[in-house]
């Protein structure tokens, strides 16, 4: 009995040095984690179940034979984040370079079908050369397995890719398809097809970094929602998001304790709007005064600056804040902030996560490029979620709200539950110059005639009231209460129940 024990213990300290010291220190070496660290950074101290540390791999082609590492090259199991159950596989670089055969996608699938069937996130370490090159087809098989699985748990558990290392070809599609991808700044790189390849078939001379590293990614191609500086920062600031976030598609977010005054006046809001409409304001500003605590948890900060979404609490509980933002092309609306908002909208549809607008929007930008890009049915993702989303909505028209835009974001006719006004809210078919020029035609040779036009459209409808009137607008508020007056609709909104009529999956215009 004895033997067997201590039999147990060495196999295990085995497989725990991966693929041994000299291959851990290669990977310190360029400032990475291994596998191991990494999970016992993510996760509470003591919590990981670890599975199938022994599963090694069956090809027998190439001399791999004689290569069979416990492990295959990820770590997998569950364990605890601030006390709530999360499923991890942690892929393990200095194991075949953490490339994926056949019995490595086996593990990975194991703990995706826990994670649905349980009721817990997956949250995915990668680190891996890819198709392990020695299996071929198996390789790709096991791929295809993973990614089937990440389809049918879209929805139902959220799932998050951190991105610490290589991460290249098909690979790329299982992250892509999970809810959240983060990255780490200089350690990690996500591409298609490699900058050998590029060079070969488009003749472009581009380094790794520049193609697929953190900053392309969540700058340019929006594919990344975040990126840190190290490996470090990375696995604390997934604890914090799953901190957010419930644990499935079935249970509400979680509620956690605050330390914040729900009634807390802000007077500052009340002299937040420039006196002058077309001078910008932060509207993160507003958004840090409303949460409690002042904390929030941005989403895609780099990418499509012009809208702003994240998480915060109100009253310990998660919301989902999507906000136009003044200061970046006027708060406008495009393709790249209509794509961002509306992929936040639907994640937080599927969580049950009510929904917190602040709008002030001078309408779409004109243009081209945005035209030729296709923003009709970028545009209308964001409308299409708005519309289909059945979480509490609570809309706060902070300023402008003109023409389409003031319908997408959020509005009473998108239903949205509640929706108030700042005396400071223009909601109109479009700007009263725009119009003034359009209805005044005539008059477009006499300056002062103009004026009195654009003076006379702007007392007539640069204001909240005539929406209130018709009830579009629930309530015009005091900027200064507005805490107290979203964490209160949304506490009347708790109970909240609204579905869509049957059907298979709806069409979203993708
Ligand atoms: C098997 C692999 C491997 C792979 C790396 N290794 N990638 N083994 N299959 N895909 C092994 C190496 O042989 C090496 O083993 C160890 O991992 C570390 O690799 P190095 O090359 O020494 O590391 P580094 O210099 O850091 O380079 C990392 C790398 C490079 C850029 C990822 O290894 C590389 O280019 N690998 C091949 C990538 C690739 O073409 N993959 C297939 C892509 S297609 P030793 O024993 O020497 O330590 C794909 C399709 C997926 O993935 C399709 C899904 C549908």
């Amino acid at each position: 009995m004895k033997d067997i024990l201590h039999e147990l213990e060495e196999r295990r300290s085995g497989a725990r040095l991966g693929g041994g010291q000299k291959r851990i220190d290669t990977q310190h070496a360029k400032g990475k984690l291994t596998a191991r660290e990494r999970i016992e950074l993510l996760l509470d101290e003591g919590s990981f179940e670890e599975y199938d540390m022994f599963v090694a791999h069956r090809c027998t082609d190439f001399g791999m034979e004689k290569n069979r590492p416990y492990g295959d090259g990820v770590i997998t199991g569950w364990g605890t984040i601030n006390g709530r159950m999360v499923y991890v596989f942690s892929q393990d670089f200095t194991v075949l370079g953490g490339s994926v055969s056949a019995t490595h996608a086996q593990k990975i699938c194991k703990i995706m079908d826990m994670a649905v069937q349980n009721g817990a996130p997956v949250i995915g370490l990668n680190d891996s050369g890819g198709a392990r090159i020695q299996e071929g087809v198996d390789s790709l098989a096991g791929y295809a397995e993973i990614f089937q699985r990440n389809v049918e748990a879209s929805g139902v558990v959220p799932q998050i890719s951190v991105i610490m290392g290589p991460c290249a070809g098909g690979a790329v599609y299982s992250p892509a398809m999970t809810d959240f991808i983060f990255m780490v700044r200089d350690t990690s790189y996500m591409f298609v097809t490699g900058p050998d390849v590029v060079k070969t078939v488009t003749n472009e001379v581009v380094t790794a970094e520049e193609l697929g590293g953190a900053s392309t990614h969540t700058k340019k191609s929006s594919v990344a929602d975040g990126a840190f500086d190290n490996d470090v920062e990375a696995l604390a600031e997934v604890r914090r998001l799953v901190d957010f976030l419930p644990l499935n598609n079935r249970e509400k977010p979680p509620v956690r304790p605050f330390f914040d005054d729900v009634d807390r006046i802000e007077t500052s809001l009340d002299t937040i709007i420039p006196e002058n409409a077309n001078q910008p304001y932060d509207m993160k500003e507003l958004i840090l005064k409303v949460a409690d605590e002042g904390d929030f948890y941005e989403i895609q900060e780099d990418h499509a600056k012009n809208i702003i979404t994240g998480f915060m609490r109100l009253e310990g509980r998660t919301v989902g804040i999507v906000a136009n933002q003044p200061m970046v092309l006027a708060g406008c609306l495009d393709i790249d902030s209509s794509k961002k908002a509306a992929r936040f909208v639907r994640f937080c549809d599927c969580f049950e996560i009510p929904i917190l607008t602040f709008v002030d929007v001078p309408g779409f930008l004109p243009g081209t490029g945005q035209e030729y890009g296709g923003v009709i049915k970028h545009g209308a993702k964001l409308l299409f979620a708005y519309g289909e989303a059945t979480v509490p909505k609570v809309t706060v028209i902070t300023r402008k709200a003109y023409g389409g835009a003031y319908d997408v974001m959020s509005s009473k006719h998108l239903r949205g539950d509640v929706n108030y006004a700042w005396p400071t809210a223009e909601i109109a078919v479009m700007g009263a110059k725009g119009a003034t020029e359009i209805i005044h035609r005539a008059d477009l040779g006499d300056a002062d005639k103009i004026a009195a036009h654009t003076a006379e459209y702007e007392d007539r409808f640069a204001n909240p009231f005539v929406a209130a009137e018709r009830g579009f607008i629930d309530e015009v508020i005091q900027p200064r209460s507005t805490r107290r007056r979203i964490s209160r609709a949304f506490a009347m909104l708790r109970n909240k129940k609204l579905s869509n009529p049957w059907k298979k999956h709806d069409n979203i215009p993708l």
